[in-house]
């Protein structure tokens, strides 16, 4: 069995104790942390910026997965990769140059991932898949926490797992991802699990039992 990769999303966590949450979900088992990064505009809610990021960053040497939900995207990404990003990932749909987006982080020495809304098809994915270290496919429409798992999502993970065949990309899922979902998911491909309230519920001594579940489950 290969490994699976648990990213807890930061947006679950207490934002008034931030890097507190971060120091948690590490000594907890987290394998890398998730930001969710929100416009307002993109999608209809606003959560933090690059300084949040930096403040955290000190607080764990553990990598920083940034999924931004924003529109545009090009002007802000060399403020997230100074900021500490490992990876920056950013919709397709955001706008009509992603391929340009992926050099634009690449020229940043970061790692690139793209992400499909639910509503997006695999194919989307295709003339940039020789470009990209992620995909990303939600499994929510994004903007919260704590949404149900849109289960028609699963046969398109399926189609994009046919897509990358041996191609070292990392299949990560975000949204609504449970020790029930986990599992339906990672029987179609998916490598990288993001989960928010899953992990998050329950205070920091549920946070290494809340991540062991879905482990285990996945
Ligand atoms: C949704 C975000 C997700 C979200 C997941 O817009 O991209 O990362 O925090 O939260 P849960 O796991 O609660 O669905
Ligand atoms: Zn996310």
């Amino acid at each position: 069995t290969r490994p699976i990769r648990i990213a807890p999303s930061i947006l679950s966590a207490d934002f008034a104790k931030l890097g507190e949450e971060v120091r948690a979900v590490d000594a907890a088992g987290a394998d890398w942390i998730h930001c969710d990064v929100m416009d307002g505009h993109f999608v209809p809610n606003i959560t933090f910026g690059p300084d949040v990021l930096k403040a955290i960053r000190p607080h764990t040497q553990k990598f920083f997965d940034v999924h931004l939900m924003i529109a545009p995207v090009d002007p802000y990404i060399e403020a997230f990769a100074k900021a500490g990003a490992d990876l920056i990932s950013f919709h397709v749909e955001a706008g009509p140059h992603p391929h340009r987006t992926l050099q634009a982080i690449k020229a940043q020495g970061k790692q690139a991932g793209i992400v499909l809304n639910p509503g997006t098809p695999a194919s989307a994915a295709e003339a940039l898949i020789q470009d990209v270290d992620l995909i990303l496919l939600m499994t929510v429409n994004p903007g919260f926490g704590g949404q149900s798992f849109i289960h028609s999502v699963v046969e398109k993970v399926a189609q994009v797992k046919a897509l990358i065949g041996d191609r070292p990309i990392a299949l990560e899922i975000d949204g609504g991802v449970t020790p029930e979902t986990a599992p339906l998911v990672v029987k179609a491909g998916a490598d990288a699990l993001v989960a928010g309230s899953a992990v998050f519920r329950g205070g920091p001594s549920a946070y290494a039992g809340n991540i062991d579940a879905i482990r285990k489950a996945a």
